[in-house]
Parts: C-alpha cells; sequence; structure tokens
C-alpha cells in the first residue's frame, strides 16, 4: 500500500494526540513513540489478540526492541467475549508481574476488542498509564480515537470503563490487507456513519466507491479513514465527554448495542449491527418528518456496502427493548435516540415513544420476509 504518511490531530488542549495514518508504520513505531516522550526506562506492554498476534505481534516487537524500549506482550483470545472483566483481571495481573510502573506505556495492537480493553487496563492501572492505539482493522478507526475504553458486563455493552485519551494512534494501514472481508464490511459501517452524522459528500463518497472500499483500494481507503478520523476527531475535540454534541456518533448504537446483546455477543458483528440500528434510524427519521428518500437512500448506502439492514425474525423484540433501557444513553428516564433529519444530519432527540421503536423493529423483520 501508500507509504505516504498523514498525521491528524485530536485537539484537547494539553491532551492533544496525533492520529498518524500511512502505510509501513509499524517499521517506525520507536520513533513515533519517542516524538510523543514515551521514555524508554519503563516496560511497555503490548496487548494484542490471538489473530493478529501471529501476523503482527513480532514487528512491533522487534521495532521496539531494536529501538531501544524493553517490551512485554498479552496475548487475549479474538473476539468480543474477551472485553470482560476477567480478561481484565488477567492483564492487569501480567502487568504487575511485568513490573509495569507509572511511566509504563500500554500499547493496544488490534481492533476495537482489543482498543477498548487495553485502555480500560491503561485508564485504571495506578489510576492510569500513558495508552498508545495501533489498530489494525477498519473499525478502529473509529475505535481508536475519542478516548472511550471499556469491557463489557453481560447484561449490558461497554457497560464498565473510563474515558482514558491516548497519547497517539498509529495507524499503519498495511496491516488491513489481511482483514477477513466480513471484518472489512463491519468497519465501513463505521466509516458510513461519519458521513450519515456530519457530512453529507461523505456518505455519497463512500456510496459511490463501495466496490473500491470493499476491495481495499489502497487510495480510497486511506482517503475514507481520513476522513472518518478527521470527523471523529473533530467531534471528540468540541465535547470529550459526551455532554451533548458527541452523542450524534451514537447513531445506530441504541438499537445495535441492544443486537449484540440480545444475539449474544459475536453472533453479529458491531459494524453489522450498527448498520441494522442506522437503517433503523433512518426509518424512524422519515417518519418524524425527516427528508423524502431518507431511509431508502440509507438503505441504499448500507447495502451497497454489504452490511445487514434488517433483523433475523426471531429476534425477541421486549428483549431488545429491555437491552435498549440498560443502554447507557438512558437518561432520566427517557431513551435519547440519534435520528437523521437528512443524510449528513442527525438530531438529539428524547421525545421518541418506546412503541414507535417497537413498530420500527417490528418492520425491520418484515423486511427481511420479503427480501
Ligand atoms: N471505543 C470506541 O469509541 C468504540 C467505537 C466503535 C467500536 N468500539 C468497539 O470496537 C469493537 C469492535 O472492533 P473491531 O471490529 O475492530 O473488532 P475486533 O477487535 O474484534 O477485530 C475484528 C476481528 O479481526 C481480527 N483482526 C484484527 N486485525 C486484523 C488484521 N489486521 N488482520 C486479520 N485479522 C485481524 C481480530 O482478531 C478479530 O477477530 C467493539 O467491541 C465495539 O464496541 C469502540
Ligand atoms: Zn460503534
Amino acid at each position: 500500500m501508500s507509504t505516504e504518511t498523514t498525521t491528524l490531530t485530536v485537539e484537547l488542549g494539553e491532551r492533544s494526540y496525533p492520529i498518524v495514518i500511512g502505510g509501513g508504520l509499524l517499521d517506525s513505531a520507536a520513533e513515533h513513540l519517542r516524538a510523543v516522550g514515551v521514555p524508554d526506562k519503563s516496560p511497555l506492554m503490548i496487548v494484542t489478540d490471538d489473530n493478529v498476534a501471529p501476523l503482527y505481534l513480532e514487528k512491533l516487537e522487534s521495532e521496539l526492541t531494536n529501538g531501544g524500549y524493553r517490551v512485554v506482550s498479552a496475548v487475549v483470545p479474538a473476539g468480543e467475549a474477551t472485553k470482560s472483566l476477567t480478561v481484565y483481571n488477567d492483564l492487569i495481573t501480567q502487568a504487575i508481574e511485568a513490573g509495569l510502573d507509572r511511566s509504563s506505556a500500554i500499547l493496544a495492537l488490534g481492533g476495537g476488542v482489543v482498543g477498548d480493553l487495553a485502555g480500560y487496563v491503561a485508564g485504571t492501572y495506578m489510576r492510569g498509564i500513558r495508552f498508545i492505539q495501533v489498530p489494525t482493522t477498519i473499525l478502529a478507526h473509529d475505535s481508536s480515537v475519542g478516548g472511550k475504553v471499556a469491557v463489557n458486563h453481560p447484561l449490558a455493552k461497554n457497560m464498565i470503563g473510563v474515558f482514558h485519551q491516548p497519547e497517539l494512534v498509529l495507524y499503519d494501514v498495511d496491516t488491513l490487507s489481511t482483514l477477513p472481508p466480513r471484518e472489512v464490511r463491519a468497519g465501513l459501517s463505521e466509516m458510513v456513519k461519519h458521513g450519515l452524522i456530519w457530512d453529507r459528500a461523505f456518505a455519497g463518497w463512500c456510496w459511490d466507491n463501495a466496490p473500491r472500499l470493499l476491495a481495499l483500494d489502497p487510495e480510497a481507503l486511506i482517503y475514507g479513514l481520513e476522513k472518518g478520523c478527521a470527523i471523529k476527531a473533530q467531534i471528540v475535540s468540541r465535547d470529550e465527554r459526551e455532554n451533548d454534541l458527541r452523542a450524534i456518533l451514537n447513531l445506530g448504537h441504541t438499537l445495535g448495542h441492544a443486537i449484540e446483546a440480545v444475539a449474544g455477543y459475536g453472533r453479529f458483528l458491531h459494524g453489522e449491527a450498527i448498520a441494522v440500528g442506522m437503517a433503523a434510524a433512518a426509518l424512524l427519521g422519515e417518519e418524524r418528518g425527516g427528508e423524502t428518500g431518507l431511509y431508502g437512500e440509507t438503505m441504499l448506502m448500507l447495502r451497497a456496502l454489504e452490511l445487514p439492514v434488517t433483523l433475523p425474525e426471531d429476534m425477541d423484540t421486549e428483549a431488545l427493548m429491555s437491552a435498549m433501557q440498560r443502554d447507557k444513553k438512558f437518561r432520566e428516564g427517557k431513551m435519547v435516540y440519534i435520528v437523521p433529519t437528512e443524510i449528513g444530519r442527525v438530531e438529539i432527540a428524547n421525545d421518541v415513544e418506546a412503541d414507535a421503536i417497537r413498530d420500527i423493529i417490528e418492520r425491520l423483520k418484515e423486511k427481511e420476509e420479503s427480501s
């Protein structure tokens, strides 16, 4: 892939940090760590999963070791089930045993699962140590930026977590070449989300370029990732702790998280679940007076990216409703929904009746029968 490197900045005052995007970056990781001031006297811990480890761990380890760092690695099982307090506890044990101290950094080498988990370890170990994101999935262009880190509770996703910003996001796009096609599609779901909430032209671009994105065309992919990261960075800079604006990043996530929880973590990939959630949100938006064609166009975009837009018939509506009430977006007795008003624009609504959501869920199941 291209070796051109782009650097974006997440502007957060003294906690601002760079997102470095390009090819071959694993080979210059030590230099990038030094550039953000990671000291080499204390050990670093790389957290990765057992799919990513055989592909990229040795490369990163030897690059950092050659660059003068001491490195220990922890390999966790791949998959959403790993975002648990049990695995978290194992990692804390390994960090203590390896002698990580307040000057150490934890590096997350992998997708959003490893990023969220390792970030939660970094955010809580000794009340918080340095954290570096080294994303290896398309989806992680979203999850690695913004500092939300968490593990799941069996009853609700991302329920246990903190805000802990990384000091660097080092995004080596060469790693994406080994992603399974289903993970490529799931990652593109968050990419098009950034267009749907913020930038109509970018949503249109994702649609027009769907075949190139699905084929991992380097030029298209890098453009899409940069644009997606830039949108996320802008939103996070304006509202780091989700007091208001940042909530729009949750488009499709209230239902999406419920789908993941009810189906059992892993049956729907995160990106697939939120694609269904975004289809539901668009249908709701059109019914609430949003622009004509909002739902139809959203469906076409998601389908172009080969994402699901319907619910399995056997998914229990009431189970989804209760899972949604446990979501973090349920506040002061009200559910908060991110509802599109047109492509590229959303509103934060807290006046959506539960029955309206039930109705949409049922209709998303019916659609499956007729297709
Ligand atoms: N913190 C946030 O702001 C935020 C935002 C969006 C999503 N998330 C979280 O991110 C998670 C989903 O992330 P994800 O889709 O990256 O999942 P993931 O980390 O499970 O990665 C997907 C799969 O691809 C494998 N993999 C990763 N990189 C690979 C590579 N380069 N080559 C081959 N295989 C590779 C992994 O082992 C895994 O099996 C969810 O838990 C979601 O809640 C967090
Ligand atoms: Zn998401």
